[in-house]
């Protein structure tokens, strides 16, 4: 079996509590499913930053790093189609609010820049709200065939 008819898992599905410990837990399910499906380790790196800021996100401004609240990352999608899904029990937040860390003003703060990075390095990023209010962000990132280990580009 070649790698791109190579089956995709999942999607793979964990409740963390909000600790940050639990950042490296969601990295090695990352690098985990990476492996699987041929991703190359730039467009992992890249990734896993997103993935670090959308938990970090989670823990810190949604469940307020209360070990009692979970966090649910799901890996999924298709071979050439990575989702990542996270939900948290918080209160959920107005995207609209944010504030534009490229605006002068924010451009020497050293906080705000998650979502930023988030929608850089992922090709879609949508966040919406479950029944209780909590928020639950899906970033999608299409893996190409350059993207791919063992695959020559030029
Ligand atoms: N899951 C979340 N629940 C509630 N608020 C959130 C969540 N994710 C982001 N936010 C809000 O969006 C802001 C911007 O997030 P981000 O760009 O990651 O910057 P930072 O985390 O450094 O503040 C946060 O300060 C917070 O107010
Ligand atoms: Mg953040």
């Amino acid at each position: 079996m070649t790698e791109s008819s190579a089956p995709s898992p999942g999607p793979i599905v964990l409740w963390l509590s909000s600790r940050y410990e639990n950042l490296e837990l969601g990295q090695a399910v990352l690098e985990y499913v990476c492996r699987l499906r041929g991703i190359e380790n730039d467009a992992e790196h890249w990734i896993g930053v997103a993935l670090r800021e959308a938990l970090a996100n989670a823990i810190k401004h949604g469940n307020r790093q209360d070990p009692s609240r979970r966090v649910m990352l799901s890996l999924g999608g298709s071979a050439n189609d990575l989702e990542i899904v996270v939900g948290d029990e918080g209160e959920g937040f107005e995207t609209a609010a944010v504030a534009d860390p490229l605006a002068p003003e924010n451009q020497m703060k050293t906080s705000g820049r998650g979502i930023f990075y988030m929608k850089t390095f992922m090709d879609d990023v949508t966040f919406s709200r479950d029944e209780r209010g909590g928020t639950v962000l899906t970033m999608r990132k299409h893996i190409g065939s350059d993207q791919k280990k063992g695959v020559q580009t030029r």
